[in-house]
């Protein structure tokens, strides 16, 4: 008889809760009747007005930035950003060689080169390697905020000054995030956001443009708002009015009732942004001894928004247990949220970046984005393990529920070796 308590031979789970455990955003009454007012408004908004001017104001006073706009999801975002900031042909964006492809993939839409770089051991820009990638055609450098956790936007903003170049920042993971007490989104000159479904703030689908820049501005709305807000905000004698009616042709807008969505949730970002935080500090403290786990070391100055809890999993620590064995303990303990990150990881995995011709012709034959290799971006990504952050003390449970499952298979990791 095998004597185990580990519940994937049989032993008692930790938690029997059946999951999912996380249900994301927290929908509440004021959503409820949110969503159902904007129904009686409107359904389409043209220009910026309603409730996307709502939402846009709301945004901007948040983040600090004078404009926002307002788009469909974040990968329009980003391409509205890349655009905005004049990316062309033959140009040179440099991005973290660890993201999800989005940070990256609009720029092959304008005939543009990413151009990975390596990362440290938590995921962000390792900045020796940044600078072996600028080249005379580099125009930018994306800041990602990976998992929430704030890239050093002092060492970027200086490093982007010294060599000339923009510093743009996808802050997908991280709304409400902060570096050295400024939010994300705020440093360079522009950033872009996902309010999709998991984002910490969410509008289901949807995304947005920051800056502080009006020319940027005007071309982002030229870029996916065409017509109605363009000729309502680009003013008459500015050289880009006349292209007012078409903009760059594409129609990119937000879904009014997504954006009433985002606009009741962001007055409780903040206070998600504190539990979580609570959550992932006692959660941290429960497996910061746990042989094979690492958690997050967060750099003074930083306040994540916690998307998820990335930890490291070093398996000769736990007599070579490969990560997928582990996870696979971890679920049948009931921990069934706990994965393994999939959509992000090396964009040098993905066919799209090592033979972009094969899709985008016009890539056919042209210097490849994922050149060289990224040793730590693969090891990051092969060890990282994520769980879950929850933002209520209701869920303090389950948030020791899942480190009890963790520290319970690390401590019979032998009984599946
Ligand atoms: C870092 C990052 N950038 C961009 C995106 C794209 O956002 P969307 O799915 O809203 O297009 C995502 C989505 O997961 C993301 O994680």
């Amino acid at each position: 008889m095998n004597a185990s308590p580990l519940a994937l031979l049989g032993g008692e789970p930790v938690n029997d809760v059946p999951g999912p455990h996380l249900a994301w955003p927290p929908i509440e009454e004021t959503d409820h009747r949110a969503v159902a007012e904007q129904l009686r408004v409107a359904v389409s908004v043209p220009d910026r007005s309603g409730i996307v001017a709502d939402l846009e104001n709301a945004l901007a006073s948040y983040l600090g930035v004078r404009h926002v706009v307002t788009t469909c999801t974040g990968t329009a975002a980003l391409h509205s950003m890349y655009a905005a900031a004049g990316i062309g042909p033959g140009d040179e964006v440099i991005v973290p060689a660890l993201t999800f492809h989005a940070t990256a993939t609009p720029l092959f839409h304008l005939g543009a080169r990413p151009v990975l770089a390596d990362v440290d051991e938590n995921g962000q820009l390792d900045p020796d390697d940044v600078a072996r990638r600028v080249t005379a055609r580099t125009k930018a450098v994306v800041a990602v905020h990976l998992w929430g956790l704030p890239e050093n936007m002092d060492a970027l903003a200086v490093f982007a000054d010294r060599h000339g170049l923009m510093l743009l920042e996808d802050g997908s993971h991280a709304h409400g995030a902060a570096w050295n007490g400024q939010l994300v989104g705020s440093f360079g000159t522009a950033a872009a956001f996902s309010l999709n479904g998991p984002k910490p703030l969410s509008a289901g689908e949807g995304g947005f443009v920051a800056t502080d820049d009006t020319e940027v501005y005007y071309r982002v709305l030229l870029h996916g708002q065409y017509n109605k807000r363009c000729r309502r905000e680009i003013p008459a004698g500015h050289p880009l009015a006349p292209y007012a009616v078409t903009g760059m042709g594409l129609k990119l807008r937000i879904h009014p009732l997504a954006a009433a969505l985002a606009h009741a949730q962001l007055p409780r970002l903040d206070g998600y942004l504190a539990g979580r935080a609570a959550v992932a500090q006692r959660m941290c403290a429960a497996l910061e001894r746990v042989p094979g786990i690492r958690v997050p070391r967060v750099p003074a100055g930083a306040r994540p928004s916690w998307y998820a809890l990335p930890l490291r999993y070093e398996p000769a620590e736990l007599g070579g247990l490969s990560v997928d064995r582990f996870l696979e303990a971890l679920h049948a303990e009931g921990a069934t949220d706990a994965d393994l990150p999939g959509s992000t990881r090396p964009l040098s995995d993905h066919p799209l970046f090592r033979t972009p011709g094969e899709l985008l012709p016009g890539y056919a034959g042209r210097p490849r984005p994922a050149v060289g290799s990224f040793p730590a971006a693969a090891h990051v990504h092969g060890s990282t393990l994520k769980l879950p952050v929850w933002h209520r003390d209701q869920d303090f449970r389950l948030a020791d529920a899942y480190t009890a499952a963790v520290a319970k298979v690390a401590r019979h990791h032998k009984d599946i070796v």
